[in-house]
C-alpha cells in the first residue's frame, strides 16, 4: 500500500486545477439507468470510487465507453448505456466497498420496478442509516422488504404512482434516491425538506437535460411531474467545492497564495466565509477563486449544517488550519456523530485539540510537527496532509486509498504549487 511523505514549510504558490466533483458523479453515474439512450458525462474524475461506480454499473448491463481523451489529462469523459438493463441486483461485494452504491436503488425501481440492493452496513464516520432513502421510496407507491441483508424494492403492476414525503432530517443522498425514482413515475411527487445542495442541483439539471420535469430546484420543495421515458444527454459534472475548499486551507496554513482554477465561489459561500474571518484574503471571478494568506490566522467558532450552512466535509481540513491560529476556535459538527478522527492524529503532530460529544476545542499552536500518522476516512486523510504541509519536518501520510477515493491526483497537484510531497510504496 502506497504512503505520502510529506516535508512540510514549503509555501504554495501558483495554479491548482479542481476536477470534477466527486459526489455529484455519484449521482450522475445512475442517471444512465433511467434511459435506453446514452449519456455523456464530461470532467468526470479519475477516482477510485468512479471506477469503482463505472464497474458496479455494468452489473446491470450498463455499456460504458471512455472516448477520446488522454490519459494524462484531467477530466475523463465517459458515455454511458442503458438499452437494456440485464439485472437489477446490487450484490454485497460490490456496494460494501462504496456507500454511494445505493444511489442505484431509485433509478432502478424507477426503470424497471424493481431493485435489489445489499444493505451498505455502517462506516468510519457513523451508523450512517438509509432509513429516509426507503421512506420516501415507500411515499411514492414503493413496496420495500428487507431480507438477508438486503432492501428489496418493487413498484406495483404499471409503475410507481409518486407521492409525497417530507424529511424530517435533510439527507443528500435519500434526496437523490428521490428525486431519480420519482422522475419516471406516473404521476407527481413533492418532496419537502429536501437537501439542496449544489450537486442535487447538478443532478436535477442533468435530468432535465434528460426531459425530466422538476419544479423548484436549489430549493428544499421540489415537484417532480413524472414522465414516460427519459432521453439521452450530454453533461459537465460540476467543480468539486469539497477539493476547491481542502486546497484553499493548504495554500492557508503555508501563509501562501494559490488560484484554484475551475473552483465556483457561489456554491462555497459558508467556506469562504470562513476562510475569511479566519483572516485568508479570497477574491472570485467567474473561472476561478483566489486565496491568499499572509497575516496571522484568527481563531474562529464554526458549526457543520446542510447546505447553504458549512459543509461537514469541510470540518476536518479547516479544523487543521485552525490549529494554526493565534487562540482558541470551537467547532461543531452536527451532521455525523463521529467525525473527529482525525483529532488524535493532529494532536501526536502537537496539535492540542479537546473533544466533546460533538464539539472540539481546537488551541492554535505555534508549531506543528511531522509524525507518521493514518486516517480512517476521506476527509479526515486530507486534514492530515493539510497539517503535514505546515509542520516541522517529515510526515508520512499512510492508508491514502482514503485520499485516492476522493482527490484526482493530489501529490501531483500539490507539487504544481511547490509543496514537497511524493508517493512511495509502504513498507
Ligand atoms: C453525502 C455525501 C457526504 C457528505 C454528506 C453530508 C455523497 C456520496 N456523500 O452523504 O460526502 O458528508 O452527504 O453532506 O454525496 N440519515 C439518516 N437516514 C437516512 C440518510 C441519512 O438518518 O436514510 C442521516 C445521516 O446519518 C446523517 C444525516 O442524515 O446524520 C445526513 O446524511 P446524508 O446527507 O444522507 O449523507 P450522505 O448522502 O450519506
Amino acid at each position: 500500500m502506497d504512503k505520502l511523505i510529506i516535508r512540510g514549510g514549503n509555501r504554495l504558490s501558483g495554479t491548482i486545477p479542481i476536477s470534477g466533483a466527486k459526489n455529484s458523479a455519484l449521482t450522475l453515474i445512475p442517471c444512465a439507468l433511467l434511459t435506453e439512450e446514452p449519456v455523456t458525462l464530461r470532467n468526470l474524475p479519475r477516482l477510485a470510487d468512479i471506477d469503482g461506480f463505472q464497474h458496479l454499473m455494468t452489473q446491470f448491463g450498463v455499456s460504458h465507453t471512455i472516448p477520446g481523451k488522454r490519459p494524462e489529462d484531467f477530466g475523463r469523459v465517459v458515455t454511458l448505456e442503458a438499452m437494456r438493463i440485464t439485472s437489477s441486483v446490487a450484490p454485497y461485494d460490490l456496494v460494501r466497498k462504496m456507500r454511494a452504491s445505493i444511489l442505484v436503488l431509485g433509478p432502478l425501481l424507477g426503470r424497471t420496478g424493481e431493485a435489489t440492493v445489499s444493505l451498505p452496513g455502517g462506516c468510519a464516520i457513523g451508523n450512517r442509516p438509509i432509513d429516509l432513502h426507503l421512506k420516501a421510496l415507500e411515499a411514492f407507491g414503493a413496496e420495500i422488504e428487507l431480507a438477508q441483508g438486503y432492501v428489496k424494492a418493487s413498484a406495483p403492476d404499471g409503475g410507481l404512482p409518486g407521492g409525497d414525503f417530507d424529511f424530517p432530517v435533510v439527507s443528500v443522498g435519500a434526496t437523490e434516491n428521490a428525486v431519480m425514482a420519482a422522475v419516471l413515475a406516473n404521476g407527481t411527487s413533492r418532496l419537502f425538506n429536501a437537501a439542496r445542495e449544489p450537486e442535487i442541483v447538478d443532478l436535477c439539471n442533468l435530468l432535465v437535460a434528460m426531459g425530466a420535469e422538476i419544479e423548484g430546484i436549489g430549493t428544499s420543495d421540489l415537484t417532480i411531474h413524472g414522465v414516460k421515458t427519459l432521453n439521452g444527454a450530454t453533461y459537465k459534472v460540476m467543480a468539486d467545492r469539497i477539493e476547491a475548499g481542502s486546497y484553499a486551507c493548504a495554500a492557508a496554513i503555508t501563509g501562501g497564495e494559490v488560484r484554484l482554477e475551475g473552483a465556483c465561489a457561489e456554491e462555497m459561500q459558508a467556506t469562504l466565509h470562513a476562510l475569511r474571518n479566519i483572516g485568508v484574503e479570497v477574491e472570485s471571478d467567474k473561472h476561478g477563486i483566489d486565496v491568499r494568506a499572509d497575516g496571522p490566522l484568527k481563531p474562529v467558532n464554526l458549526s457543520t449544517a446542510p447546505y447553504p450552512g458549512l459543509a461537514t466535509d469541510m470540518q476536518a481540513q479547516l479544523m487543521s488550519l485552525l490549529c494554526r491560529a493565534e487562540g482558541t476556535s470551537v467547532l461543531k459538527e452536527t451532521i455525523f456523530e463521529n467525525r473527529y478522527m482525525h483529532v488524535p492524529e493532529l494532536n501526536r503532530m502537537g496539535a492540542d485539540i479537546e473533544t466533546e460529544g460533538r464539539t472540539a476545542i481546537v488551541k492554535g499552536v505555534g508549531r506543528l510537527t511531522g509524525a507518521e500518522v493514518m486516517a480512517t476516512d476521506l476527509r479526515a486523510s486530507m486534514s492530515l496532509v493539510i497539517a503535514a504541509l505546515a509542520a516541522e519536518g517529515e510526515t508520512q501520510v499512510r492508508r491514502i486509498y482514503h485520499l485516492d477515493r476522493g482527490y484526482e491526483r493530489l501529490e501531483e497537484k500539490l507539487q504544481l504549487v511547490g509543496a514537497d510531497i511524493e508517493r512511495v510504496g509502504d513498507d
